[in-house]
C-alpha cells in the first residue's frame, strides 16, 4: 500500500493543476497554492481555467474525495512533507533567457515557512544551475532543520496531461541525498511499481534533461522541415519519405510531421534557453547548431505565407482568407507562440481580411489579436474566401468535406499547412491544393 503524504503544489497553472490532480489521484493529501485569487476560486469550484481533455473530471473527483484543496496563502502549505514548485518560467522579453522571478519567490517564501523535515521539489523548466542556487536560498533560511531541494522535471504535453502525469514515460530525480530520493520514491510509488523507468541523478543533469528533450523534439521537426524544402525543390514527396525514415527505430516516426512547425509555451522557449546557455558557455558551434532549429522553424511561417500569396495571385491585399486553427496544436486552447496565429496575423498585416475559426482557442486568440475576425463555424469562416488555410491539425478540419465549402468560397484555393488533408479529395472537388 502506498504511503499517503502531505503534498503542496505551488503555482496552479497548467503544469501545477495537472500535477496536483495527479498527486491526489495517487492517494496523497494535496493542497495547491496560487497567488491569483480568481484562478483559485474557479479551481475550488472544480472549474478548470483552461482546456484539457479529461482533467476537469479528475479535478472534481479529487476535490470531492477530500484529497485536493486550494489556497492563495503560503502559510496554508507550510505543513506539507513534499512541496512541488510548478510556477512559470516564461522567456524574458527581449532576451532568450528564462524569467526566474517566480521560481525564486516560491523557493524563498517556502523556505521562510517550512520547518521540515520536508523537501522542496522544483518542477519548473529552468536553466542549469538554478537548483543549486535554490538549495543555497533554502539553506540560508532554514538553518539546521532538514529541508532539502530536489529537481524533478515534468514532460507533460498539452492535450495529454492526464496520461502524461499518471503514466509518464520516465521519472527523473535530481537529488543530493538518499533521504530525498526515498521521499520522492514514496510520492511516486504506484507509478514506479507500474514499471515506469526512473533515473536518479544530480541537479544539473535533471535540469538539462528537460531542455534537451524538448530541443531534440524540436530538432526532429526542423530536420523534417528542412528535408521538406529539399523535397519541394526536387519533386520528391516528404510524407512517404518521413514514413520510410520512421521505420528505422533509431529514428522513429513521431515528430517527423512536416508543415508549419512547432509552437507553444515550451519547445520554442526551451530551444532558445539552450541556445542562450551554449552561448554563455562560449560553445559557439553548439550555439549555432541549436539556433538553426529555431530559425528553420520560423522560416516555415514565411514559407506558408508565400504559398498563400502565390495561390492568391501575388498579393493578400483586399483578399478574404479563411484560417482554420488558432491553437499551436490540436486539443488545446493555448495560442502561445502559435504558428497558426502568426501566419493569420501576417496575412492580415499584408492587407487580407482574415476570418479565423478554431474549435476551442478562439477566445484566447481574440485576447491577443482582436484585429482578426473570428467565426463560429468553419462554413462562416469560409464565406466568400479567396483562400482557405488549414494551420492547426484539429481532426474536425481533417475530416472536413470539401463539397461543404465549395459553394461557400469565392475561389477554391486551399493551403494545407499541416499536411493534414487528403489532396485527392480536394482536387476531385475542384480545388487547387497546396501543402
Ligand atoms: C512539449 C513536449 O512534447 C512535452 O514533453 C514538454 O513537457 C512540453 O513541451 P507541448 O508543448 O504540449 O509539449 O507540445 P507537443 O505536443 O510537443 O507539440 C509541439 C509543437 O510541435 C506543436 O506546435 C506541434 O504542432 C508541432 N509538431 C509536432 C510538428 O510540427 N510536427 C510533428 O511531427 C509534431
Amino acid at each position: 500500500p502506498s504511503e499517503h503524504l502531505r503534498i503542496s503544489v505551488i503555482g496552479a497553472g497548467y503544469l501545477g493543476t495537472a500535477h496536483a490532480v495527479g498527486m491526489a489521484q495517487l492517494g496523497h493529501d494535496v493542497i495547491a497554492m496560487d497567488i491569483e485569487k480568481e484562478k483559485i476560486a474557479r479551481l475550488s469550484a472544480c472549474e478548470l481555467p483552461f482546456f484539457e481533455p479529461g482533467l476537469g473530471e479528475l479535478l472534481r473527483k479529487s476535490v470531492e474525495a477530500g484529497r485536493l484543496r486550494f489556497t492563495t496563502e503560503y502559510d496554508d502549505v507550510a505543513e506539507a512533507d513534499v512541496h512541488f514548485v510548478c510556477v512559470g518560467t516564461p522567456q524574458l522579453p527581449g532576451s532568450f533567457n528564462a524569467d526566474l522571478r517566480w521560481v525564486e519567490t516560491a523557493f524563498t517564501e517556502l523556505a521562510r515557512r517550512v520547518a521540515g523535515p520536508a523537501i522542496i521539489v522544483g518542477k519548473s523548466t529552468v536553466p542549469v544551475g538554478t537548483a543549486r542556487r535554490m538549495a543555497d536560498v533554502v539553506r540560508h533560511h532554514t538553518g539546521g532543520s532538514r529541508v532539502e531541494v530536489a529537481w524533478n522535471p515534468e514532460f507533460l504535453r498539452e492535450g495529454h496531461a492526464v496520461q502524461d502525469t499518471l503514466q509518464p514515460d520516465r521519472l527523473i530525480f535530481g537529488v543530493e541525498s538518499q533521504w530525498a530520493e526515498q521521499l520522492l520514491r514514496a510520492v511516486y510509488q504506484p507509478i514506479i511499481e507500474d514499471g515506469c523507468p526512473l533515473v536518479v541523478t544530480d541537479y544539473a543533469t535533471a535540469e538539462l534533461v528537460k531542455v534537451s528533450a524538448n530541443a531534440f523534439l524540436a530538432m526532429k521537426i526542423s530536420f523534417i522541415n528542412s528535408v521538406a524544402q529539399i523535397c519541394e525543390a526536387t519533386g520528391a514527396a516528404v510524407l512517404p519519405l518521413a514514413e520510410a525514415l520512421g521505420y528505422d527505430d533509431r529514428i522513429g516516426r513521431r515528430f517527423l510531421g512536416p508543415g508549419l512547425g512547432f509552437g507553444g509555451g515550451c519547445l520554442p522557449k526551451d530551444v532558445r534557453a539552450l541556445y542562450a546557455c551554449a552561448t554563455e558557455l562560449g560553445l559557439d558551434e553548439v550555439a549555432t547548431f541549436i539556433r538553426q532549429i529555431d530559425a528553420i522553424n520560423l522560416s516555415r511561417r514565411d514559407r506558408a505565407l508565400t504559398l498563400g500569396r502565390d495561390l492568391l495571385g501575388g498579393t493578400y491585399e483586399g483578399k478574404r482568407v479563411c484560417v482554420l486553427g488558432a491553437a499551436f496544436k490540436p486539443n488545446t486552447d493555448d495560442v502561445r507562440d502559435s504558428p497558426a496565429l502568426a501566419v493569420a496575423v501576417a496575412a492580415h498585416r499584408e492587407g487580407a481580411r482574415v476570418a479565423m475559426h478554431d474549435p476551442v482557442a478562439m477566445n484566447s486568440a481574440w485576447l491577443v489579436h482582436p484585429e482578426i475576425e473570428y467565426a463560429e463555424t468553419i462554413v462562416t469562416a469560409a464565406r466568400e474566401a479567396d483562400l482557405v488555410m488549414l494551420l492547426t491539425d484539429w481532426t474536425e478540419f481533417q475530416d472536413m468535406d470539401p463539397a461543404l465549402l465549395s459553394n461557400v468560397v469565392r475561389s477554391r484555393n486551399v493551403l494545407d499547412g499541416r499536411n493534414a488533408l487528403r489532396p485527392e479529395r480536394w482536387r476531385a472537388a475542384g480545388w487547387t491544393y497546396r501543402a
